[in-house]
């Protein structure tokens, strides 16, 4: 498409989509999703003068992943979010095949995209741009164009940029694949956003005692929690293990010591960050108050995700809950934002053994769940399973396309859950945060939890308010 047909096919798409998707009983009460199309990476997550703003991976046309353009919302509270003007569409010769991922940044007061700039050719290669946009006082972007051409040593993926202020330099990170096709996350420094100069490779396959780990690295994301430094990455192609890394594409951390005089970053070794069916492409922001936030993907780029049923109702995909980090015992730890408590009603207290507990409406739910001496498993709606063993936790749900049970796990002893549910989603947080699984279920009406088993339960809960964007 052109850049003289393809705002109005955006136009048309959302007017006649979005009363679509809002009436799709799938469709999220309190989670952010496309107003019409398909949704993928949260990008330029960040607290600007106050207010926070969330960009997003739209193709507002079909649900298929063309057309990339970034869509904007803003919030003053991380609950309540507005649509903005879309920020950035595919329209110049440098990002015609889609602006892809990337970041946001303070630059003396101006807020600024650092975006990838994807270009397909016949042949079926690529190359990319790493591209500037600044926000001007319609709050609309400005292209700056690129900064950034493909470096030599790496195949054209190389992208999603998420830069940051270090000690008065600009650094970058990048995800690529390099010409023997192992997955890499590039470091670049500046002083000015617009000249960049390399550090390196800062991690990746085959590198700081990784062995073989992917064939791309995508949406990288460096930053630090106390004391340590965390790297968030996709890596592609790690190899599944029994109950690891079992999803088509990982989203996972590593954590270490970051030397910036040096570019270089000592670190373990890879974690999953999210063990459930549904989650990718993460990234994070610095709050006023110093709390480090992450969104995701509820979404996996597979196969699959065309057979999700709300593609029939013109749309697909949703972000996970805003969630603060931190690390306990090297542990990467996350929990519920604290802000979403203001969406809670209705409280409820219940104890007693499971098979008794109270059915309840698990389309805006949040439930805190204590239970000790015997078997426990959640079922919501006959669509999605959650079993509660002494060594863990199986997530179970059947394959769209094969009608197949698949499992998810987590491994280790389980004292606490906390859950947040929507209307075809669930997070669910393990022993405060030590652990996450986060997935879509698409239940046949109203969905309902029903718990059973001989464990004895403290529940608490609340329903959720919607909260829709404006
Ligand atoms: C991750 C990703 C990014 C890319 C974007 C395109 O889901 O593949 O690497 O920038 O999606 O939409």
């Amino acid at each position: 498409m052109t850049a003289s047909t393809l705002l109005p096919a955006i136009l048309q798409a959302v007017l006649r989509g979005q009363p679509r998707a809002l009436r799709d009983p799938h469709y999220p009460r309190w989670h952010l999703a496309p107003p019409t199309g398909l949704l993928n990476d949260p990008n330029g997550f960040i607290q600007f003068q106050g207010r926070w703003h969330l960009f997003y991976q739209w193709n507002a046309l079909d649900c298929s992943h063309r057309h990339k353009c970034w869509g904007h919302w803003s919030s003053a509270d991380l609950l309540h979010w507005q649509h903005e003007p879309l920020a950035l569409m595919p329209d110049r010769p440098y990002d015609r095949d889609g602006c892809y991922s990337g970041s946001a940044v303070d630059d003396r007061g101006t807020l600024t995209l650092c975006y990838t700039g994807n270009v397909k050719f016949a042949d079926g290669s690529r190359t990319a741009w790493q591209c500037l946009a600044v926000q001007n006082a319609a709050g609309g972007f400005d292209k700056l164009g690129p900064v950034l051409a493909l470096p030599a040593g790496y195949t054209g993926h190389v992208r999603d940029p998420k830069v940051w202020q270090h000690a008065g330099r600009w650094y970058m990170v990048l995800g690529a694949q390099d010409s023997a096709r192992r997955g890499k996350v590039l470091l670049y420094v500046s002083a000015d956003l617009r000249q960049w100069q390399s550090l390196g490779e800062l991690a990746g396959s085959q590198l700081g005692g990784l062995g073989e780990a992917g064939y791309m690295w995508e949406c990288p994301d460096l930053f630090s929690l106390g004391e340590q430094s965390v790297l968030i990455c996709c890596p592609q192609g790690l190899a599944p293990e029994a109950r690891r890394f079992l999803n088509a594409h990982p989203g996972a951390w590593l954590s270490g010591e970051m030397d910036y005089a040096s570019g270089t970053f000592r670190h373990g070794p890879l974690h999953e960050i999210d063990a459930g069916f549904e989650f990718y492409a993460p990234q994070t922001a610095l709050s006023d108050d110093g709390r480090r936030l992450l969104i995701g993907w509820m979404g996996v780029p597979d196969g699959e995700e065309r057979l999700q049923p709300t593609v029939a109702q013109g749309w697909i995909h949703q972000m996970t809950c805003p969630r603060e980090l931190s690390l306990r015992d090297g542990q990467l730890m996350q929990q519920p934002a604290r802000e979403l408590q203001a969406l809670r009603y209705d409280a409820q207290h219940w104890q007693g053994v499971a098979d008794e507990a109270p059915r309840l409406a698990a389309d805006g739910l949040e439930l805190l769940i204590a239970a000790h001496g015997g078997a426990l498993s959640l079922d919501f709606s006959d669509t999605l399973r959650l079993s509660w063993q002494p060594t863990g936790l199986t997530l179970a749900r059947r394959s769209l396309a094969s009608g197949e049970w698949q499992t998810r796990y987590w491994s280790g002893e389980v004292t606490h859950l906390q859950l947040l549910c929507d209307r075809s989603s669930v997070e669910i947080f393990i022993n405060h945060g030590a652990g996450v699984m986060s997935s879509r279920y698409f239940p046949h009406g109203p969905s309902q939890l029903h718990i059973t088993g001989d464990a004895q339960l403290d529940l608490q809960s609340w329903s959720l308010r919607d909260c829709m964007v404006e």
